[in-house]
């Protein structure tokens, strides 16, 4: 399989009414006026993908979930299928969030069914990773990691598109950041966890950083070894963050 393009995917989380779709339309149209080197997503709240997947119709830009239930359908009152956001106009997901990890206790095999599940309902999956602060202090971190990940990625993946994603749980929301050696020391751990878990088809897909990625972080992130790409929360809200991301990436 060839190498994919680096991917930068906005998170927006539980954030955006109405007019958050504005932000998105603006990723849009410079994506037109200039295409990026990377592929670009926003993963939205549900709520809005329906919204977004109109306004950026044929614009680059890749619109996303952000969570789905492992089933195509049936009596699970307030979750949505992978079918259900296709249906939507969304091509992509991210899945085992760490909030969703943290708050409503999903485990690696879950992740793994939801991961299957995505591939069925013909999403492109984001699986991510990290470890807590108390994790890394006790220096486990690639320890966790690593173990998160062959128990989150199904062999199913092996000949789809699919992408993990590095976010150390401290790094979120807190503008603290790792080193560039910790950051490396962990993507090239993942990498080989990966190739472990699924053979060959763990070599290609990428492998983004997600923690604290700002405007002015970003290029030398993105430069590190085994770093594909970026997966985004608050800076993604703002089109003029956002595309300072993008753009930072080539
Ligand atoms: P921040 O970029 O706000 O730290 O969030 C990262 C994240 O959780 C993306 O999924």
């Amino acid at each position: 399989m060839a190498v994919p393009r680096p991917l930068i995917a906005g998170n927006w989380k539980m954030f955006g009414l109405g007019p958050a779709v504005d932000e998105a339309r603006q990723v849009a149209v410079s994506l037109l006026a200039k295409p990026a080197a990377v592929r670009v997503a926003i993963c939205a709240p549900a709520t809005l993908v329906e919204r977004l997947a109109r306004a950026v119709e044929g614009s680059a830009l890749i619109v996303g979930g952000q969570d789905i239930h492992q089933e195509a359908s049936g009596a699970f009152t307030g979750d949505i299928s992978a079918e259900m956001l296709a249906d939507a106009g969304a091509t992509m997901v991210i899945l085992g969030h760490s909030e969703r990890r943290s708050i409503y206790g999903e485990t690696d095999a879950l992740v793994a069914a939801k991961a299957k599940a995505a591939l069925r309902g013909g999403l492109e999956p984001i699986i991510c990773v990290g470890e807590t602060l108390a994790e890394r202090q006790e220096g486990r971190t690639l320890q966790v990691i690593c173990g998160q990940v062959k128990a989150s990625l199904p062999t199913e993946l092996d000949g789809h598109a699919f992408a993990v994603a590095y976010e150390p749980v401290w790094a979120i929301g807190t503008g603290l950041t790792p080193t560039l050696e910790q950051i490396e020391e962990a993507q090239v751990a993942l990498r080989q966890a990966m190739v472990e878990a699924l053979g060959e088809a763990g070599r290609g897909a990428p492998i983004l950083y997600g923690g604290s990625v700002k405007p002015d972080n970003a290029a030398v992130i993105l430069k590190a070894r085994e770093v594909g790409g970026a997966l985004v929360g608050g800076a993604s809200l703002k089109a003029v963050d956002f595309l300072a991301i993008v753009r930072a990436a080539g």
